[in-house]
């Protein structure tokens, strides 16, 4: 949830944490701080607010030239959003400072504990206790650092990952992880630790994955992993990514997420390549190679990843034939859900580290169900834990509102829905080269498609912009785009949408209608058009008025009509996804809103 980014190297620390902090601010953006140590003395700066108000600060004072520091940004779960609550925190001597992201479920008790000990504590959170601790050992006990992070991390219940510097070692960082993500990155005469690559993408692409329980220790011209336990060295090797810096940069656009709408069509492809055999007319999915084709699926997922598994659910079921359930993780969890070892349990996050959706994953595998994995993020928790994992490969993510991971998540449901078609004989090869040919087209047709899209986006926003409430209705595979929809204009807009299958108005939510709700309808030309056009009619019968996001060319009879390339079947979710992000974004930049970090949410959702 929060963003931590650590440096020992030969050049100055602190600019170098700030990019990072800026590559990581997704994550958090209520409050930041770095830590460095400058003559042998350890400084803290800290702020309230954006990562701009931390820059300002700094900007005040004297170029820092500290080649060792870190920094963090924040996302409050314990203590208020203020600068005594933001990290780094401090042990009592002022030598030591720690950065946190996660959560320390037993810091009530750790702190009392301490504070009759004689510790006085600083802030509200839970992260202050690891530095106290840390430090309280190292003096009661006389241990050293390692010692003492290790001892104190053996008596801390929780998630973290966790980077501390030490004024009494200057070229010296020490991290950990157990739950919350934390990688390294191996440069040239530096190192680096950071929660995600992109923080340290533009000076290396060499990165180490940590495991849980592990413990790195960096410094400029080396860096060792250990267990975290026994303080035993671990091997570990870096692996190359193929990420680059474009990928992380909002590069010429005004917010990332337009340009991650527009990086759509790129998205498709990269998520189709080395996945279908053109020659045979078949999906070739190497890392499903040893799995016979399930008896049951069941998908667990939040948000976004949510509605892409619900929208699968309807191809799963036609193409492979396959009985699915799909899941909310905060409901999936905590009930006692009926999966059978014969079944396959798919997880889908676009981080990989979404606290729910991993402890679906952790159910499912205590049940004996092997797991699937679909996640963007390398190495991430649902990555390591899935028995098989299959990479989205939409690039890095960086605007909290998910776009172009949802259309990826997508792309490889379809693939898979394919996959188990073709395996188990039920779909027919024509159908299959059907289904793969529009999909292989679709880069280039979407490609063509955005600029008008973008631009009805921007007008039909601005003519609904004074609406305070809107409904998104769709029958079918169209009802999870209508969640989507509704979802992303809530997120970033902050205007009430509520995404309903069309069908079910009538049960009650039809009593909102009137002159001042519009009512956005996404309209596919199939078996069920003549039923919602219906619905529609009840809707306008009532005074609301109707937009029909619509790839048929029959008239809807709506006050707005949106026409939208057509394609094969369920496919035209492909445009109307996009479009309905358009939509959103255009609506959230015409009122002004703060588009890639909306109030109160934070990229991926570690906590319950
Ligand atoms: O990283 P995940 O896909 O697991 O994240 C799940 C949700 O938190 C996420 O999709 C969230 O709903 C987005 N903010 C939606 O835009």
């Amino acid at each position: 949830m929060c963003g931590i980014i650590g440096y020992t190297g030969h050049r100055p620390a602190v600019p170098i944490v700030i990019e990072g902090l800026k590559r990581l601010e997704y994550r958090g953006y209520d409050s930041s701080g770095v830590a460095f140590i400058q003559n042998r003395s350890l400084l803290s700066i800290r702020a309230e607010g954006k990562l701009e108000m931390l820059e300002q600060k700094l900007a005040k004072s004297d170029p820092y030239l500290a080649t060792t520091g870190m920094g963090h940004t924040r996302w409050a779960t314990h203590g208020a959003p203020n600068e005594q609550n933001a990290h780094p925190h401090q042990d009592q001597t002022g030598r030591l400072a720690l950065v946190h992201n996660g959560i320390i479920e037993n810091y009530q008790s750790l702190k009392q504990d301490l504070k009759q000990e004689g510790v006085i504590f600083q802030s509200e959170t839970d992260t202050e206790v690891l530095v106290q601790l840390i430090s309280h050992l190292m003096k009661r006990d006389e241990l050293g650092l390692p010692e003492a992070i290790s001892r104190t991390l053996q008596q801390v219940e929780g998630a973290y990952a966790l980077a501390v510097i030490s004024a009494d070692h200057p070229d010296e960082l020490w991290a950990a992880r157990n739950s919350s993500p934390l990688l390294l990155g191996v440069g040239t005469g530096e190192n680096f630790v950071a929660s995600d690559i992109p923080a340290f993408l533009a000076s290396t692409r060499e990165v180490v994955f940590l495991d849980d329980h592990e413990l790195v220790c960096i410094r400029p011209d080396s860096w060792r992993v250990y267990s975290g336990h026994t303080l035993e060295p671990v091997d570990k090797a870096p692996q190359h990514v193929d990420w680059d810096v474009q990928s992380a940069q909002k590069s010429g656009h005004k917010h990332f997420m337009i340009k991650e709408i527009l990086e759509q069509p790129g998205v498709i492809r990269d998520c189709l390549a080395g996945r279908v055999d053109r020659d045979r007319g078949r999906v070739v999915l190497k890392e499903l190679e040893t799995l016979a084709v399930p008896a049951r699926l069941h998908i667990v997922a939040c948000g976004t990843s949510f509605h892409a598994g619900l929208w699968a659910k309807y191809i799963l079921e036609q193409w492979s034939g396959l009985a699915v359930q799909v899941d909310i993780a905060s409901e999936f969890r905590y009930r006692d859900p009926i999966v059978l070892p014969e079944d396959l349990v798919i997880v889908i996050s676009q981080s990989g580290e979404t606290a729910d959706t991993l402890a679906g994953l952790r159910i499912a595998r205590e049940k004996g169900v092997p797991v699937l994995g679909i996640c963007n993020v390398l190495g991430s928790a649902v990555a390591r834990e899935s028995d098989l994992v299959l990479y989205t490969q939409a690039g890095p993510e960086i605007s909290v509102a998910s776009t172009k991971a949802m259309c990826s998540q997508m792309v490889l449901l379809v693939l898979l829905a394919l996959y188990w078609g073709q395996e188990s004989g039920r779909l027919k090869s024509a159908s299959l080269s059907r289904a793969l040919q529009e999909m292989e087209g679709l880069p280039e047709r979407l490609e063509k498609a955005l600029p008008a899209l973008r631009e009805t986006a921007g007008f039909l926003a601005q003519t609904y912009s004074a609406a305070r409430s809107f409904f998104y209705l769709g029958r079918g595979s169209n009802y999870p785009l209508a969640l989507e929809g509704a979802l992303k204009l809530k997120e970033i807009s902050y205007i009430h949408a509520e995404g309903y299958a069309a069908g079910e108005m009538k049960h009650g939510p039809i009593a909102l209608i009137d002159a001042n709700l519009p009512t956005f309808a996404l309209i596919t030309e199939n078996d069920l058009l003549p039923k919602l056009r219906s619905n529609l009619q009840e809707v306008q019968a009532r005074g609301g008025p109707v937009i029909g996001l619509t790839s048929s060319a029959l008239d809807v009879g709506a006050e707005d009509r949106w026409e939208i390339p057509r394609a094969w079947g369920v496919l035209d979710a492909f445009f109307m996804l996009p479009a309905l992000q358009l939509f959103a974004y255009e609506m959230a930049v015409y009122l002004g809103k703060d588009v890639d970090q909306p109030r109160n949410l934070a990229k991926s959702v570690t906590v319950e």
